[in-house]
């Protein structure tokens, strides 16, 4: 009897760091309506009801909110999404810092008075160790919170100095079509103590889901997406795997 409990509790305790859970950050770069009308993003929906993880949605409408009036798709998609339980990042461009912070803080601005996600996404983020560079994304991260986002993530496309996980809530560290990274290069990132919910992992171009490795990857990346789809913009299509990776990434 005894014996049993401790062989049981053990067995649990074993499961439990099993089942770790990751989440997914999806550069969502589709027109939310196909051409006959439809729901283009009808894939989420459905893996996200099948597993319900947490799921961040990053919405474009062009290289950022639009310079045109409200698209009303793209509102009822948005709200739709949020209904769901899916969460959104707003995308921002920041050139490596060579946008200025007026022309990108305007942009903030701008999604927030257009469509309302729930966060936002700097994309083309710095990773070099300047001092200047650091403080960009400090301030940009500084004026997103102040003006309601609840959630930063930075998409340098690669490991990156420490210092940086101080700007943003998650960076994305491994963009690429290299095939999926190891679990090693995952794990190297140092994040400044900020652990595995500030990591996030793009591989594109993966024609078959290695559940293996994404299992293994979870260990040090809090957030993961995977895609079949390649090209100029990979991320124009959502993969037909969709509802497998996220039974993946369910705890
Ligand atoms: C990024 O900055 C470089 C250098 O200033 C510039 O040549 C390029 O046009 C910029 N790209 C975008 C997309 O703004
Ligand atoms: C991705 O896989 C789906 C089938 O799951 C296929 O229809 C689609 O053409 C593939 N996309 C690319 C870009 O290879």
């Amino acid at each position: 009897m005894f014996l049993w409990l401790f062989f049981a509790t053990l067995a649990s305790a074993l499961n439990y760091s099993n089942a770790i859970e990751s989440g997914t950050i999806i550069p969502l770069y589709i027109y939310p309506k196909t051409n006959n009308g439809g729901n283009a993003w009808q894939a989420l929906f459905d893996a996200y009801r099948a597993h319900p993880i947490n799921t961040w949605a990053i919405v474009n409408v062009n290289s950022g909110p639009g310079t045109r009036r409200k698209d009303a798709n793209y509102i009822n998609a948005i709200r739709d999404l949020h209904a769901a339980g899916i969460k959104t990042l707003g995308y921002v461009l920041t050139n490596y810092t060579q946008r200025s912070e007026a022309a990108v803080k305007a942009d903030v601005d701008r999604w927030k008075q257009l469509y309302q996600p729930t966060g936002i996404f700097f994309d083309e983020m710095a990773y070099d160790d300047v001092n200047s560079k650091v403080q960009y994304y400090q301030n940009l991260n500084n004026y997103a919170k102040s003006q309601g986002y609840t959630f930063t993530v930075g998409n340098p496309g690669t490991r990156t100095v420490p210092r940086y996980f101080n700007t943003v809530d998650n960076i994305v560290v491994f963009e690429s079509d290299t095939g999926f990274p190891s679990t090693d290069l995952i794990c190297s990132q140092d994040t400044n103590g900020k652990g595995r919910s500030s990591v996030s992992i793009l591989p594109y171009n993966i024609g078959s889901l290695n559940t293996g490795a994404v299992t293994e990857a979870k260990t040090c990346a809090g957030f993961i997406y995977v895609t079949n789809d390649s090209g100029i913009n990979p991320w124009d299509t959502l993969p037909g795997y969709l509802t497998q990776l996220f039974g993946v990434l369910k705890g």
